[in-house]
């Protein structure tokens, strides 16, 4: 699924010596519609403690975003997005539904609903149509519930404890990284740096066109600063997010 993670992990821990890596935030994508909505995906996050504590509004790419976290900060945030299909043409709209209208009613119950996938097939065309809309709704489309990047939280690392520096050990062993928004997103004053890897892309089977090349998962990474009360920041910056979204962006991608 994830074909650069172990790499990613095996790079950092080779060359800052640190035994574990500790994770930020993991993200989810969904839709607003009952069954997939935020919601729905919420619920086993707040079973186990986890509060929902900021909101997001991606007005260009048509999302909402919530993040939850644990009053334990060592256990990883939750950064849940939700697309809002009824601005979406009536065509992506139907593609969506008919998705929708293949899931169980009682999918959304059990314990690995947040890593289940797809709970529905989805041809070729209904793919590219939704691609050419919402580069979210078609990863969405092909990969359903699971963990669309992991986070490595930089300030825990040792020597690498800096994102500038984790940045130049990537780029120096070949990875690509989005420049959307510039490689390094954010700032100091923002209390928060970010940047991530390109997805990798891999073949996948569509039944009516054989296999396609499409965008998986990514590596994030993520510096934190303390407010002027001396508090770690734990939230998520809109502008910054914005650009972290389109590391699923294939080269050949619309926009
Ligand atoms: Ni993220």
């Amino acid at each position: 699924m994830l074909p650069s993670a172990k790499k990613v992990h095996a790079l950092l821990q080779q060359h800052d010596g640190q035994a574990t890596i500790v994770n930020d935030h993991i993200a989810l994508r969904t839709v607003n519609l009952p069954g997939l909505n935020v919601a729905s995906l919420a619920q086993h996050f707040t079973a186990l403690g986890y509060v929902q504590s900021g909101e997001y509004d991606f007005a260009s790419k048509k999302l909402d975003a919530w993040h939850y976290q644990h009053p334990d900060l060592t256990l990883p945030k939750v950064f849940i997005s939700e697309l809002r299909v009824n601005e979406l043409s009536s065509a992506a709209q139907t593609i969506i539904q008919k998705m929708i209208a293949q899931m169980l009613p009682d999918a959304v119950q059990a314990d690995d609903f947040l890593y289940s996938g797809t709970h529905w097939q989805v041809s070729s065309q209904d793919y590219q149509t939704l691609l050419q809309e919402s580069e979210y709704a078609a990863w969405l489309s092909v990969w359903g519930l699971r963990a669309n990047h992991f986070t490595v939280f930089v300030n825990h690392l040792k020597k690498y404890s800096e994102l500038s520096k984790v940045v130049s050990l990537l780029q120096r062993h070949g990875y690509v990284l989005n420049v959307a928004g510039g490689v390094v997103k954010g700032s100091k004053d923002q209390l928060l740096r970010q940047s991530s890897t390109m997805a990798d892309q891999i073949m996948v089977n569509f039944s009516d066109a054989g296999e396609q090349k499409v965008s998986t998962c990514y590596y994030e990474f993520a510096q934190r600063y303390m407010n002027k009360d001396g508090v770690l920041y734990q939230g998520f910056v809109p502008e910054s997010a914005d650009k972290i979204f389109e590391s699923t962006n294939s080269g050949a991608s619309h926009d």
